[in-house]
């Protein structure tokens, strides 16, 4: 099919990537519109970031197109206008980070001012120190900084809130929504499913190469149609599994606190009520993006850090 290029700063179009046996992507057709802000979610080795390097010219498909604001991912044009955040960039450390951003600035042709780029990161009070004095999530804030300062079109983040406190991460998805009233377009790879729920147009789930689910973050849930049923009972698990429907899933917590993701819940809870009358602290609630992802994905994959 011939796609409409000048919607989509993003196309892949039949993306394959192998790595000698391992295909890290397996026909991946992907359109990103402008404006949006979609999550590249996935377990460990799932591609996600073999497709970032695609769209940065930095991985080569073995087989199909990659297109990137209408063009060759590799070619100079389509480079000034991506911003790029990868994992573990090495910085110079005697710069300053003022010295950095006016150095990155001077790439491009029409970049922010470097106070524009401090104040979106959250980095004004850090304008003087040198890259190495900063802490793990002031220099990702650095990064997030240099990632902006060309003002792109299409701005690229592989776990960019990794490392960074409650407060690095709301100055980051404070930047990022200033970032998008400009219509900047946002692809990102992150493991804290609560934020994209909250903040993402879009979530694509990938696992093994492959696209398993690309919504809205309530329609993913929805499609999974998963609640989660909680309480507290003095009876063990071996109890609580007798009750348990095919595919539910039963976490027994500490202190004799249960939770139980279900595709029937009512069914559940009739029969936790009749198993145990002294049942106390039931709750139901709709399942979290969270729930729907390892459900999509399997349990065995889930991704490190999000079950925490
Ligand atoms: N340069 C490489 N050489 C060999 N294998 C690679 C290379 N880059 C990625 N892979 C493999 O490709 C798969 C996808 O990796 P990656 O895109 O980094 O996943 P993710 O970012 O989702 O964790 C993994 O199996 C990984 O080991
Ligand atoms: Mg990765």
């Amino acid at each position: 099919m011939n796609t409409g290029l000048i919607n989509n700063v993003v196309c892949f179009e039949g993306v394959s990537v192998r790595f000698g046996a391992v295909s890290a992507l397996d026909n991946l057709n992907l359109e990103l519109r402008g404006g949006e802000l979609s999550a590249l979610l996935g377990p460990n080795g799932a591609g996600k970031t073999t497709a970032l390097r695609l769209l940065l010219g930095l991985t080569r498909p073995s087989q199909g197109t990659v297109r990137v604001l209408g063009g060759d991912p590799r070619r100079s044009e389509a480079r000034r206008g991506v911003g790029a955040m990868l994992q573990d960039i090495s910085l110079p450390p005697n710069l300053s980070v003022l010295e950095l951003l006016r150095l990155y600035a001077a790439l491009y042709p029409a970049p922010l001012s470097v106070n524009r780029a401090l104040e979106l990161s959250g980095l004004s009070d850090q304008a003087t120190s040198r890259a190495s004095r900063l802490s793990g999530g002031q220099q990702r804030r650095l990064s997030f900084a240099l990632a902006v300062i060309g003002n792109p079109e299409l701005l690229l983040l592989d776990e960019p809130t990794v490392a960074m406190d409650v407060q690095g991460r709301a100055a980051f998805w404070h930047g990022i929504a200033e970032l998008r009233s400009g219509g900047c377009t946002v692809l990102l790879t992150t493991h804290l499913l609560e934020e994209v729920d909250r903040a993402a147009d879009r979530v694509i789930v990938l696992s093994r190469g492959v696209i398993v689910a690309d919504a809205a973050p309530g329609s993913v849930r929805a499609r999974v149609g998963l609640s989660r049923v909680r309480f507290s009972s003095r009876l063990d698990a071996a109890h609580w599994h007798t009750i348990t429907l095919p595919g539910d899933v039963l976490e027994g917590g500490p202190a004799g606190q249960f939770s139980i993701r279900t595709r029937q819940p009512e069914a559940l809870v009739r029969a936790a009520l009749d198993l145990d009358p002294a049942l106390s602290d039931l709750e139901v609630s709709r399942a979290s993006l969270e729930d729907a992802f390892l459900s999509l994905t399997g349990p065995d994959q889930a991704p490190t850090g999000a079950l925490a």
